[in-house]
C-alpha cells in the first residue's frame, strides 16, 4: 500500500482546485467552479496541498471572486482561495507525520483537496501521555484537539476572553488534563473570586483567610510598607525608619534564637553586623521592632522627628492587632524558622496527593491582597531559583491585568516584577507562567508576549484585538477576524502548545466541575432551606465589614483606630502606648453616606457567602480599597 500522502490524500479527498500562484508562505489556488457535495472551503478551515513529496497544510484565510481576463462580452469571474501554507504530512519511516512548517514548497498547477478527518486526525495527533484532549476542532466536531502538555507549560501560556467566555471553565479543563498527565508538577492558583474551589476535587489544598499562613517576615520590605501602609505609597520619613529598624529586628531574633538576651537592646554588640537586609527572608518579632522604635525615639530630642516614630509605631500596632490580619501575625513567631514549613504547604513539596494549590483572594483585607499576591508570586520564582528548578511549578495568575498592568502608574511594582520575572526567566528555573485575563490590553505587553500559546476567545474591544494581532503570526493574525464574534466556549488557539491555530471548542465540563463563585452556588441551592444562623451572622459580618475598612489619610496613623471591630483586638505587647483612639463610632450606627453605596453592595453579594471567608471587602468594592485600582 503506498504511504505517499499525496496518492493516499487523492484517494480519500476530491480535487476542488488548483494552485496558481505561489508567494512566500503564501499560496493562492483556483477553485473549480463547480464540486460534488462535500466539505466547501470556507475561511479558518485547512486544504492540502498535493506537492511531491508531501501534503502541504493550507490555512484558508480569504476566499475572493476575480475577473478573469480576455474575456471578450459580458464578465466572467473565477473563484479563488487564499492560504497560509503552515505545516505538512509526509511520510516518515513508513508512516504518515505532520510536521509544522514547509519543506518544500508546493508548484503551480498542483491539486487542492479539502483535508480528511483522517488527516486531520493526523495532525491534531491522540491522546497520549504527552497529549491531553481540551476540546473539538470547530469545522470538524470529530476531530479531537489535543494539547502537548510540556510545549504549552514550558513556555508560559495565556487565556483571554471577554466576560462569561469561558475562560475560568476552559482553565478548569486544561489545569485538570495537567493534573492527570502531570501528576507530579506543582501548580499555583490565583483565585481572585473564589471560584475554584471544587473544580479539582481532591488534587488541590484551599488556602484562605483562615487557614494561610503567611507570617509577616516573609514579606520583603516594599511589600511590607505595602501592609502597613494599607496599599498607600508609604510617608518617606517612616519608610526610611522602617528601612534601618527592620534589620535590627531580625538580628535581634538571631541573638535571640542563638541563646542570647531577649531584648536587643541590651546587647553592647551592634545588631547591624547581623549582615540582614529588610529583604531578607527571615523571623523578627514585631515586639522587638517596636521596642527597637520606642528606644530610638526616647532619645531623640527633635520633637517633630518624635512624632514621625510615635506615628509609625502607632500603625505598626493598630496594623498588627486587627483581627482581620491574623494571617500575617498571628502564630508568626511560633515555631522558630517556619520558612521551609510554610514553602513546603504552599508550593506543595511534598505534594502529599494535592499537587495543587488553590490561593482564594476574595476574603482578604483589600488593603493587602497585592502584598499577598506579590510574597507570593515573588516566593514561587525565588524557590526555583534557589532550588535550580528541581521542582517545577505552574503559577497560574487570574485576572493578571490587575497584578501585572501596562500603566505604572497602576498595580504594585513588586507584583508586577515578581510575574515579569517568571515570564522573562522562570522558565530557567522550573517555573511556569498561566495568565488569565478579560482584558490583554491593559497587561504588560512584555509579560503577555512571553506566553508561547494563546488561547483566545470572543473580544470585541478594538484594542485588545490589535494587541492579540501584533502577538500572533500572520497567518493566525488573519483569522483573528473571527474574534468578536465568537461564541461561549469558542477558542482560537496558537502557538507551540497546539499542532496548528485552530479554532476550536472546549470540552464540555461537568457541572461539578465548574468554577463557580461559592456565593452564587450557596443561594441558589440552599436559598430559603439553610438559612441558618451561622449564615445570617455571615450575612451581617459582610455588612458591617463594608464600614470597617480604614479610610484613613496618610498622616492619620491610626488607620483602624476609628474603626468598630466585631472582636476586641488584643492587647499590644509592646511597651509603647498609643494615644487614646478618637471616639469610636457605634458599629450600629448607618453607615457613612457613599457615592458608590449601591455598586459596594451588589459586589458585596457576589462574595462568598461563607460565615468565616468574608468580613472583608473584595477588591475593588470598597470605600478603602488602594487607588491603583481605581485608576
Ligand atoms: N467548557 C464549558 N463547559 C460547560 N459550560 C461552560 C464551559 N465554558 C463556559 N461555560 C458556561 O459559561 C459560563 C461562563 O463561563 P466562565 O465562568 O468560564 O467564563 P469566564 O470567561 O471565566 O467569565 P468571567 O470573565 O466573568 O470570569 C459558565 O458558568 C458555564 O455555564
Ligand atoms: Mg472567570
Amino acid at each position: 500500500m503506498s504511504r505517499d500522502p499525496r496518492s493516499a490524500s487523492a484517494a480519500r479527498a476530491e480535487v476542488i482546485g488548483r494552485i496558481s500562484s505561489v508567494n512566500g508562505s503564501q499560496s493562492i489556488v483556483d477553485l473549480a467552479a463547480t464540486t460534488t457535495a462535500g466539505e466547501k472551503p470556507t475561511v479558518g478551515k485547512f486544504m492540502g496541498l498535493m506537492s511531491t513529496k508531501a501534503l502541504i497544510i493550507g490555512l484558508i484565510t480569504e476566499i475572493a471572486e476575480q475577473p478573469t481576463s480576455g474575456t471578450v462580452g459580458g464578465q466572467t469571474f473565477r473563484k479563488v482561495a487564499r492560504l497560509d501554507l503552515i505545516g505538512e504530512l509526509r511520510a516518515d519511516n513508513g508512516a504518515q507525520i505532520f510536521q509544522r512548517g514547509v519543506t518544500e514548497y508546493p508548484n503551480i498547477g498542483d491539486s487542492a483537496c479539502m483535508l480528511t478527518e483522517s488527516d486531520l486526525r493526523l495532525v491534531y495527533g491522540g491522546a497520549d501521555g504527552d497529549h491531553a484532549h481540551i476540546g473539538n476542532l470547530q469545522q470538524n466536531t470529530n476531530i479531537h484537539v489535543h494539547i502537548d502538555i510540556d510545549n504549552l507549560v514550558s513556555r508560559h501560556f495565556a487565556i483571554l476572553g471577554a466576560t462569561g467566555v469561558g475562560k475560568s471553565s476552559g482553565v478548569a479543563i486544561i489545569l485538570n488534563k495537567i493534573l492527570e498527565t502531570r501528576p507530579n508538577l506543582r501548580i499555583f492558583l490565583v483565585d481572585p473570586h473564589n471560584e475554584y474551589g471544587r473544580c479539582f476535587g481532591e488534587k488541590a489544598n484551599v488556602l484562605n483567610p483562615r487557614n494561610l499562613r503567611l507570617p509577616f517576615w516573609l514579606f520583603n520590605f516594599e511589600e511590607t510598607v505595602d501592609a502597613f501602609f494599607g496599599g498607600r505609597p508609604g510617608v518617606e520619613e517612616e519608610v526610611e525608619i522602617l528601612s534601618e529598624v527592620i534589620p535590627l529586628a531580625k538580628a535581634a531574633y538571631l541573638q535571640y534564637r542563638n541563646g542570647g538576651d531577649r531584648n536587643p537592646l541590651a546587647k553592647k554588640r551592634d545588631p547591624g553586623d547581623a549582615g540582614f537586609t529588610a529583604d531578607t527572608p527571615v523571623p523578627y518579632r514585631i515586639e522587638d521592632l517596636i521596642n527597637i522604635l520606642d528606644n530610638r525615639m526616647g532619645k531623640l530630642e527633635n520633637r517633630s522627628r518624635a512624632v514621625v516614630f510615635h506615628k509609625l509605631i502607632g500603625r505598626i500596632q493598630t496594623f498588627r492587632n486587627h483581627p482581620r490580619y491574623a494571617f500575617m501575625f498571628e502564630n508568626a513567631n511560633i515555631g522558630g524558622d517556619t520558612m521551609a514549613e510554610i514553602l513546603g504547604s504552599l508550593f506543595r513539596l511534598p505534594p502529599d496527593g494535592k499537587p495543587m494549590t488553590i490561593m482564594q483572594l476574595a476574603g482578604f483585607p483589600a488593603e493587602v491582597v497585592d502584598s499577598v499576591v506579590s510574597v507570593l508570586c515573588r516566593m514561587a520564582f525565588d524557590f526555583g531559583l534557589w532550588s535550580d528548578g528541581v521542582a517545577p511549578l505552574l503559577f497560574v495568575c487570574e485576572e493578571a491585568h490587575r497584578y501585572a498592568p501596562a500603566d505604572k502608574t497602576i498595580g504594585f511594582g513588586p507584583t508586577k516584577r515578581a510575574l515579569s520575572r517568571i515570564a522573562k526567566e522562570g522558565r530557567k528555573y522550573g517555573v511556569f507562567l498561566g495568565l488569565v485575563t478579560q482584558r490583554p490590553a491593559e497587561i504588560d505587553a512584555t509579560i503577555i508576549s512571553q506566553c508561547s500559546t494563546l488561547f483566545v476567545m470572543r473580544l470585541s474591544n478594538d484594542r485588545d484585538q490589535n494587541l492579540i494581532r501584533s502577538a500572533v503570526s500572520d497567518a493566525a493574525a488573519n483569522l483573528l477576524a473571527f474574534i468578536p464574534s465568537l461564541g461561549v466556549r469558542e477558542v482560537f488557539t496558537f502557538g507551540s502548545g497546539v499542532a496548528l491555530p485552530t479554532r476550536m471548542r472546549f470540552q464540555e465540563l461537568a457541572e461539578a466541575q465548574r468554577p463557580s463563585s461559592e456565593a452564587s452556588g450557596n443561594t441558589r441551592s440552599d436559598a430559603g432551606t439553610s438559612m441558618n444562623k451561622d449564615l445570617l451572622t455571615s450575612v451581617i459580618d459582610r455588612w458591617r465589614s463594608a464600614t470597617m475598612s480604614h479610610r484613613a489619610g496618610d498622616d492619620d496613623f491610626n488607620d483602624y483606630g476609628d474603626t468598630p471591630s466585631l472582636q476586641p483586638a488584643p492587647q499590644p505587647a509592646a511597651t509603647y502606648a498609643p494615644p487614646p483612639a478618637p471616639s469610636a463610632p457605634s458599629m450600629y450606627a448607618a453607615p457613612p453616606p457613599s457615592p458608590r453605596g449601591e455598586a459596594l453592595r451588589s459586589s458585596l453579594l457576589k462574595k462568598p457567602l461563607d460565615a468565616n471567608s468574608f468580613g472583608n471587602p473584595q477588591p475593588g468594592s470598597t470605600p478603602g480599597f488602594p487607588s491603583r485600582f481605581t485608576k
